[in-house]
């Protein structure tokens, strides 16, 4: 793989500031934001004044945990525009989530909103090693998700030739692969196992591209999925995080050199790690779930949002600001079977261990009388033979290092279901029929 490491003299200042200068602008920038939430926002007024603070009681960053927390309901109960700190006209866009159940989530930008968006995923962009004249397939859907148009804007912004190709029509995506030649792709981890199959049918060896690097998000994936695909690429493989409510993607991303975890960019978002059943903050280093508030955000402040995103806080790397450990999954993910905790992450890594099955994979949960069972189906690999070993073999490493039993139902190649975006690992069938 080549070195992409970025010039650091390509790096804006605020990237390798000290913590003092770093936090010095941060409480400059929270106190405008409390103030701006409460101002124009008649949630957080109500919220404020019931909890009895004031953003003038912010006089360091310890003081924002006195502040209520804000939750994904809220946005439903506010659907679509009654978060939105400005008048509706001056909002330059708008994005939404569908979400399984319920209302969408609807979240609107201001001009200022947009750029600072398109500079945080350029920021981001450079981190994983892309540079400006670099061509880059966007392979997020565009529409109302965020990933399309906020990967197009940073791309854009960075200087690159940009390819909106959106998820979808696989076969397209490796021709484009092929005749465009990107050095870049930016695409959910799991569209690209769906990808790389495609290369696999076409007999086109994916060693061979142009792709230098894959910028993954959206979704969580892990440290093994990243060596996997990058064996099989020949190219590297980064982690962006962000979510519509906060931004889009661009709230972190991990830098190509290091690959140890996601940088926050600081000087726009300010994270918390709280204790999800309790909503006390956890001691330093612990894992426990992410909260944002938002800094310099003008259209929809967001304070304290609970992420229900699992990971812990770690110091700065290779830039000055904070990281954030890979997802280990979201809250609502998590599986508690016969009382012990289970996340889809755990188990991608342990089919990827073995050799003999395919990287796709799905859980299924049940009723089995009163007990939960969980049967995860996996695929053996086209050229796989002996994966009958396979399968027992899983079933007792989820045994020895997960400590739950499970049924491993192990299919033949193709069988599990695809994803174009965001892969559906679980399938809860417990309240069914
Ligand atoms: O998924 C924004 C995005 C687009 C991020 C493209 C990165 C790339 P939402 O649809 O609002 O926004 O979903 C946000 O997706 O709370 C996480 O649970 C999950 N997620 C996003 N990035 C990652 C990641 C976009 N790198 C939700 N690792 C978040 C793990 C991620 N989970």
């Amino acid at each position: 793989m080549k070195d992409l490491t970025p010039d650091r003299s390509t790096l804006e200042p605020i990237e390798t500031a000290s913590t003092d200068e770093i936090q010095a602008l941060q409480l400059e920038r929270m106190q405008w934001s409390l103030n701006h939430a409460y101002d124009n926002v008649a949630m957080y007024r109500k919220r404020f004044d019931e909890a009895g603070v004031h953003p003038d009681d912010l006089k360091s960053l310890p003081d924002l945990s006195k502040f209520p927390f804000t939750h994904k309901n809220d946005l439903r109960d506010y659907y679509p525009f009654g978060l939105f700190a400005v008048p509706r006209d001056q909002i330059t866009r708008i994005h939404a989530s569908s979400g399984t159940t319920g209302k969408a989530t609807v979240v609107g930008y201001t001009k200022n909103d947009v750029d600072m968006w398109a500079d945080m995923v350029a920021r981001s962009m450079r981190a994983s090693g892309t540079k400006p004249g670099d061509l880059v397939n966007i392979v997020y859907g565009y529409g109302l998700f965020t990933g399309g148009l906020g990967a197009h804007y940073g791309a854009e912004k960075l200087g690159c030739t940009v390819v909106p190709v959106s998820g979808g029509m696989t076969e397209r995506q490796v021709t484009l692969i092929k005749d465009f030649k990107p050095s870049t792709i930016m695409v959910t981890p799991s569209y690209m196992l769906n990808i790389l199959e495609q290369f696999h049918k076409m007999g086109i060896d994916p060693r061979d591209t142009s792709l230098e690097v894959a910028i993954f998000g959206a979704e969580p994936w892990t440290n093994s999925m990243r060596q996997e695909i990058e064996q099989a690429f020949d190219m590297h493989a980064v982690d962006i995080y962000g979510l519509s409510e906060v931004l889009g993607p661009g709230v972190a991303n991990e830098c190509v050199e290091t690959k140890d975890g996601l940088h926050i960019w600081e000087d726009h978002f300010y994270p918390e790690i709280i204790n999800p059943e309790t909503g006390e903050p956890v001691p330093n280093g612990e894992m426990g779930e992410l909260v944002f508030t938002t800094l310099t955000k003008e259209g929809l402040p967001m304070i304290r949002y609970r992420t229900r995103d699992l990971t812990r806080l770690l110091p700065g790397t290779a830039r000055s600001m904070r990281r954030m450990e890979k997802i280990m999954g979201r809250a609502d993910d998590m599986i508690i079977l016969r009382g012990v905790n289970v996340f889809p992450t755990q188990i991608e890594e342990l089919i990827l261990e073995n050799d003999t099955l395919a990287p796709h994979f799905q859980i299924e949960l049940t009723k089995d009388g009163p007990m939960d069972k969980m049967d995860v189906k996996v695929e053996r690999i086209p050229t796989a033979s002996g994966a009958q070993d396979a399968s027992s073999e899983l079933k007792k490493r989820i045994k020895d290092t997960i400590g739950i039993s499970v049924s491993i139902d192990l299919g033949e190649p193709g069988t599990i279901e695809r994803s174009e975006g965001k892969a559906r690992r679980v399938i809860d069938l417990r309240h069914k029929g």
